[in-house]
């Protein structure tokens, strides 16, 4: 099989050159032919998909029904998502092009997770406040008071593998657990000591409210004006999800009018531009974005929340074996329909 690996880092190529190697011990090599690119697939760059037979993407390629149409002329015959969001991939148009789409539904949750509950540690203790400080001598710590979360409500948005993980560690922490999901887990519930409210509910009644839902016409800006007013003034928002599951503008509007008390983000509506590179000397032309670095509330990290050395393994590994099944004709176990 012939790869074609767009908007390629230096950890994906480590990974994935070693998984295709046979991993530690070189026992099972697959020894596909990849070409690594550092740039992104969109509508510019599909062409250069010819010649190969698979083309392996991240969460910000882009692939719609354009880039489908021109993957079909290249003779793409699957796409490899290394990611288990699937919300940038034309189903419809993949599936009408005769092109199959798989992806890695969970390398670690525990990854996540974890983050997400660094995430509303640094906000609620006000580490990078406190971290640059330091770095100075500079030993203060007024302004940097902050709040146990013993005792506090965690509203966990979406119970599947994160959330439950999530759900987890909070309960750890001693809250109080409630959750929303359309396809609510009774069982978990009942184990966790977990209780499912309604989508308005969790607004109201979260202290922390923390987004583990995938991103769908449903979701999509499911943290809104009108819900964010719901709730309280001192509640924080956690987005390790996706960044359209809020409204950015009014997300902004939100934290400059003190109607939540903060947010910590690894995800961004518009983030495909600038994550994953240095934009430190350029000018950004995103207005909501700048004005989200601004908030003395708000943490922002560049969508790293799966990059763990576990999480990179399993999702060099389970794509080789996804293209290893189609190669094989054996049944797609991760295939996205
Ligand atoms: N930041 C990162 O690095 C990163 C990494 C992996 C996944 N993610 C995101 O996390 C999301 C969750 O991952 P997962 O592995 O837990 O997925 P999952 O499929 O195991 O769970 C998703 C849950 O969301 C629920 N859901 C669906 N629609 C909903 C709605 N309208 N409201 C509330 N809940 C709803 C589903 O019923 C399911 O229980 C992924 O879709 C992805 O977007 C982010």
């Amino acid at each position: 099989m012939k790869i074609a690996f767009f908007d390629t880092r230096s950890y994906d190529k480590a990974s994935f050159t070693k998984a295709n190697q046979g991993g530690a011990d070189g026992s099972h090599p697959y020894n596909y032919e990849i070409d690594f690119r550092d740039f992104k697939l969109n509508e510019n760059t599909a062409m250069t998909a010819q010649g190969f037979d698979v083309v392996c993407v991240f969460v910000n390629d882009v692939v719609n029904a354009e880039v489908i149409d021109v993957l079909k002329k290249c003779g793409i015959k699957l796409i490899a998502l290394r990611c288990a969001g699937f919300n940038n991939v034309d189903l419809k148009a993949a599936a009408a092009a005769g092109i199959k789409v798989v992806r890695v539904p969970a390398y670690s949750p525990y990854a996540v997770a974890e983050h997400g509950a660094a995430l509303l540690l640094s906000l609620t203790r006000h580490i990078p406040q406190a971290y640059l400080r330091t770095k100075t001598a500079n030993f203060n710590i007024d302004g940097l008071t902050g709040r146990d979360l013993h005792g506090l409500t965690a509203g966990i948005l979406g119970t599947g593998k994160i959330g439950q993980i999530m759900a987890g560690i909070l309960k750890g922490f001693g809250m109080k657990i409630i959750a929303y999901d359309p396809f609510p887990n009774e069982k978990w519930a009942g184990e966790t000591g977990a209780t499912y409210v309604s989508k308005d509910e969790i607004f109201r009644q979260s202290d922390v409210l923390s987004l583990h839902c995938p991103l769908t016409e449903e979701t999509k800006h499911i943290v809104n004006h009108d819900t964010m007013k719901m709730m309280k003034q001192d509640a924080v928002i956690i987005n390790t999800g996706r960044g359209a599951l809020i409204d950015s503008k009014a997300l902004v509007h939100a934290l400059k009018h003190g109607h939540i008390g903060g947010i910590g983000m690894d995800v961004y509506e518009e983030e495909s531009k600038y994550f994953f590179s240095d934009w430190s000397t350029d000018i950004m032309t995103d207005d909501v974005l700048a004005r989200l670095l601004t908030f003395p509330n708000v943490i922002i990290t560049g969508h790293q929340a799966f990059l763990t050395t576990n999480a990179l393994k399993n999702l060099a590994d389970t794509t080789l074996e996804n293209i290893k099944a189609f190669a094989g004709g054996e049944e797609l176990v991760n295939e996205v329909k």
